[in-house]
């Protein structure tokens, strides 16, 4: 992966709480978070006493090489919100400053917990549709502003194979937004949650309370109980 291709943006531990339904039973729980970026919950559970090892394929890069390419991104993605401010939600989040400040606010908390977190293999580089984990070794995986969202980059087959993958390493599997870049609902969510019930995986698409793109309402919950 080329560090140049990359749009590193990362929300904060609140965001995840609510887009995910997580209740303190769950943060309770051994999670696995894919394509966390530099988003601020792996800090924050860690924080908490929680028990949680986040993967991504940035993760092979430094810290400094991560923090220089958010500097280099920032104004641009900031810009593309302001022109494209329609297609987003401005309740919770009131304006473009505002947005700017949290996920900064969220990227700098990761940055101060990067060292220490890869030091004790909590963030590791790797990425879907293929884990290095054991079965079932987490109790819930969570996928933010990866799957469904980058449905046009990532084929319908790539998207079968990281949910079953998902599933493989987790006994409960919550992925967020089910809406692509475009705001449109992913052509690929139908025929995922066909392939899971195949397998026998239980589906259920739950609200969830945090809505910032326009049409993103609902979480896909996976479970292999
Ligand atoms: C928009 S960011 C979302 C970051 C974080 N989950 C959040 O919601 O704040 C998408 C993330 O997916 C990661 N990603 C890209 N390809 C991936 C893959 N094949 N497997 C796992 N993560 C991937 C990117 O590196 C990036 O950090």
């Amino acid at each position: 992966m080329k560090l140049e291709n990359i749009v590193p943006w990362g929300r904060s531990f609140a965001e995840y709480q609510a887009m995910f339904k997580l209740t303190n039973t769950d943060l309770q729980q051994n999670i696995l978070g894919c394509g966390d970026g530099p988003a601020a919950f792996n800090k924050e559970l860690t924080q908490r006493g929680g028990q949680i090892i986040s993967i991504d394929p940035i993760y092979e890069f430094s810290a400094s090489q991560i923090k220089n390419r958010i500097n280099a991104v920032y104004d641009e993605v900031l810009s593309q919100v302001e022109n494209n401010k329609t297609n987003f939600v401005w309740k919770n989040i009131k304006s473009v400053d505002e947005l700017g400040q949290i996920r900064m606010q969220a990227m700098n908390d990761f940055l101060t917990d990067y060292d220490d977190g890869k030091q004790q293999g909590r963030y590791l580089s790797g990425s879907l549709p293929k884990l290095d984990f054991s079965d079932h070794q987490f109790d819930l995986a969570l996928c933010s502003h990866f799957l469904f969202l980058y449905s046009d980059h990532f084929t319908l087959e790539q998207h079968i194979k990281s949910v079953l993958e998902l599933c493989r390493v987790a006994k409960e599997v919550r992925i967020y937004p089910l809406v692509s870049l475009d705001g449109k609902g992913s052509p690929h969510l139908d025929l995922v949650i066909d392939k899971l019930n195949e397998y026998n995986i239980e589906t259920q698409l739950q609200p969830v309370d945090y809505q910032f793109q326009q049409g993103a309402t609902k979480m896909l919950v996976a479970s292999t109980n």
